[in-house]
């Protein structure tokens, strides 16, 4: 069995070295050749735990990475694993997975063989039917059901977890008829013995993905909206209210961790583009609206957090400690941080971040307007107050001699790394009411 994977971004990747390092052939496409020549020698262009091992692995089995569609011609399985950014009014951006089909169907226009063709992007509903299969139609001059097989089958793999995510997903999904679905259900079932696998249709299956994320946003901005309400409760601690109510198994402990808001280059796309369609379809998102607005608040009150602090911005130095959107990897898409910094140099502060893997890729986006410090000492130099936004473990060890060159020691803690340590200074953390 030969299976293509089209688009190397962390789902496409993790999912070909996965598969090429338990032996299967896989071919992996990308356009970008620059990619395609990192990960050729063994190294994924972003950072990722544990990927580069298992990419290595699959090259020594039979990974082929390429550019080049024609390889495609006798794959069983393609799957469409291309972004689905986001465009400014919200809308998810097709663009890459028109491109993906088409090409897809120029290639199967000359085969023999049937594939079945799997979109694992993330797409609106109705996107396979209405966009995808019209497509592969056209330019392969071919029928579903026919000559070829159309599936959804939508991924729900975490970054800094791509690896362990694809090794061992909680549940498969797959939407499509069910001759077709039946085919993909085994090689699941082969691949992944013991996970659960529902079969749908498309549509359903498109709608379960955005279900799924906006539910883990709904619960962020949840705990971030307790959390402002314990910070007005003296001594409360919002850690404690989620350990509690985490102990019901109706609500589930996980995803209530308050911070700065959810980032990422999912949460917040998946979430404003299920509110545009929903208002498409005539529906009010009333519940999704304030989950985003809630996300966008909690940003603006560290500002005003700050402000408080520290008075008028104008050229004070301002440290953010942290970058990427979460902890364990260099990627800034959509992160609170990055944002933040923005709010702040629009009130004319001077900014100095430091993060251990995400600054180069945070450059790209904010250029010399701030400073970017290799330690966290440097970070803090003369600084009028430092802001924790990514969990890294390495904040969470800040001490008083860290402290010592601040010209004020305001630090505002978002990820409440420091509650327990006995600082030498003025320390706020989001959720937890005065001591
Ligand atoms: C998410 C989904 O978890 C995953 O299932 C889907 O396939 C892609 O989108 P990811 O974007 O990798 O994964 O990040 P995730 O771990 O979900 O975190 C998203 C954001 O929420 C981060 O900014 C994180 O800091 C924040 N977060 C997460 C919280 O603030 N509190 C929490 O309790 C959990």
């Amino acid at each position: 069995m030969r299976i293509g994977i089209v688009g190397l971004g962390f789902v496409g990747l993790s999912f070909a070295a996965v598969l090429a390092s338990k032996r299967y052939q896989v071919v992996g496409i990308d356009l970008d050749k620059d990619k395609i020549l990192k990960i050729k020698n063994g190294y994924a262009p972003f950072h990722e735990p544990d990927l580069d091992q298992t990419i290595k692995t699959g090259l020594k089995n039979d990974l082929v990475v390429t550019d080049s569609f024609s390889e495609l011609d006798d794959c069983d399985f393609i799957f469409i694993t291309v972004g689905t950014p986001q465009q400014s009014n919200g809308k998810i951006d097709l663009t890459m997975i028109k491109r993906a089909a088409e090409d897809i169907g120029k290639i199967i226009k000359k085969t023999d063989n049937k594939p079945t063709i799997i979109v694992k992007s993330t797409v609106i509903p109705e996107t396979t039917e209405r966009t995808v299969l019209p497509i592969l139609e056209k330019y392969s001059s071919k029928k579903n059901h026919i000559d070829f097989d159309l599936l959804t089958n939508p991924e729900f793999l975490r970054e800094t977890k791509a690896v362990e995510d694809t090794l061992n997903p909680h549940l498969i999904v797959i939407g499509g008829s069910a001759v077709a679905a039946n085919k993909l259900k085994k090689f699941y079932a082969k691949l992944h013995p013991k996970t659960p696998i529902i079969t749908t249709n498309y549509q359903t299956a498109e709608i379960i993905k955005y279900a799924n994320n906006s539910f883990l946003a709904t619960k962020i901005s949840f705990i971030n909206q307790i959390a402002s309400i314990c910070e007005a409760i003296p001594s409360s601690n919002v850690e404690t209210v989620a350990k509690a109510i985490g102990m019901d198994p109706r609500i589930g402990n996980l995803f209530l961790n308050a911070g700065p808001g959810y980032g990422g280059s999912c949460l917040p796309k998946d979430v404003k583009a299920i509110i545009q369609f929903s208002s498409e379809c005539g529906i009010r998102s009333s519940l999704l609206d304030a989950v985003d607005q809630i996300n966008d608040d909690q940003m603006k009150r560290i500002v005003s957090i700050i402000e408080n602090k520290i008075g008028n911005m104008n050229r004070k130095t301002i440290s953010i400690l942290g970058l990427a959107f979460k902890a364990d990897t260099d990627d800034v898409r959509d992160s609170v941080s990055i944002k933040l910094i923005e709010l702040l140099l629009r009130k004319n502060a001077s900014v100095v971040a430091h993060d251990p893997k995400a600054s180069n890729n945070a450059k790209a986006i904010l250029g010399n307007k701030i400073k970017y410090a290799k330690s966290i000492k440097d970070a803090l130099k003369n600084s009028s107050c430092a802001v924790i936004l990514t969990p890294w473990k390495q904040y969470s060890k800040i001490s008083n001699s860290d402290l010592k060159d601040m010209r004020k020691r305001i630090i505002v803690d978002s990820r409440r790394l420091l509650v327990d340590h006995k600082l030498n200074a003025d320390y706020y953390a989001i959720g937890l009411g005065k001591r």
